[in-house]
């Protein structure tokens, strides 16, 4: 059953990438999350597949659908259901994209009860979530493992380093400077940052497009 991908790029390869944003409880009926679609995630994993590689997709919530029947799609919730999940799939990945917009912060403690309005002001304390990608970078092997980097400032001095504190091979800069570019919006601006200084900017393209060009970046990177 191997045959229909011999001969593409990716072919024999296997492809993990994380997708959308993460929802932390708060208490039963209400949760801290952001605005991320999962749509670049999900046009990689489409890239992925359609260059011959078998992809698990690990998404937070998202209307995004996969079609392709060489994505397994994983749906989690939390940034904690998305450590496991990623972990577990990763051992035998060759390549490894982390586009999820992960909460950076959790609450400390989820009320067991639906939270009442009975005081004028209430604080919720939170604590970080783990860094999925840090604990990848820390246990990489044969991985090529890549990360995005969104930034609002200082925009490559933070995404170099964020290539190196998380020991990745390469980094995505997403830029929101540009207007149509970013979250919940259809296209991105990007800059692909690798271990060797190399640095590449990228037109305002669809996300899909986008994805195309990063997967670009890495095949000439994996055979070199
Ligand atoms: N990331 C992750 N797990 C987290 C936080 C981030 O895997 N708990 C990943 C994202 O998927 C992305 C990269 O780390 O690939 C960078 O995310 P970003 O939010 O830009 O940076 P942070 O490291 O979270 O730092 P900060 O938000 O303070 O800039
Ligand atoms: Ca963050």
């Amino acid at each position: 059953q191997e045959f229909v991908s011999q001969g593409l790029p990716l072919s024999g390869k296997k492809v993990l990438i994380t997708a959308g944003p993460t929802y932390e409880a708060i208490d039963p009926v209400r949760f801290i999350g952001n605005h991320a679609s999962g749509q670049m995630g999900f046009e990689l994993a489409a890239v992925a597949a359609n260059l011959g590689a078998k992809v698990v997709l690990i998404s937070g919530p998202s209307h995004q659908t996969a079609t392709h029947e060489s994505i397994r799609l994983e749906k989690v919730i939390s940034a904690d259901d998305m450590y496991h999940a990623a972990h577990k799939n990763y051992p035998d990945a060759d390549i490894v994209i982390c586009a999820a917009a992960v909460a950076d912060y959790r609450p400390k403690s989820v009320s067991e009860q639906k939270i009442k309005k009975n005081k004028a002001e209430l604080s919720i304390a939170l604590v970080k979530t783990k860094d999925i990608l840090l604990s990848l970078g820390k246990a990489k092997k044969k991985q090529y493992l890549v990360g995005f980097a969104l930034e609002t400032e200082n925009e490559l001095d933070n995404a170099k380093a964020k290539l190196k504190k998380k020991h990745l091979d390469a980094i995505v800069l997403n830029s929101l400077n540009d207007t149509g570019a970013g979250f919940g919006t259809p296209t991105n601006k990007i800059t692909f940052l690798d271990t060797n200084s190399a640095i590449i900017p990228f037109e305002l393209k669809s996300k899909a497009e986008v994805a195309q060009d990063i997967f670009s970046e890495i095949i000439k990177r994996i055979d070199a």
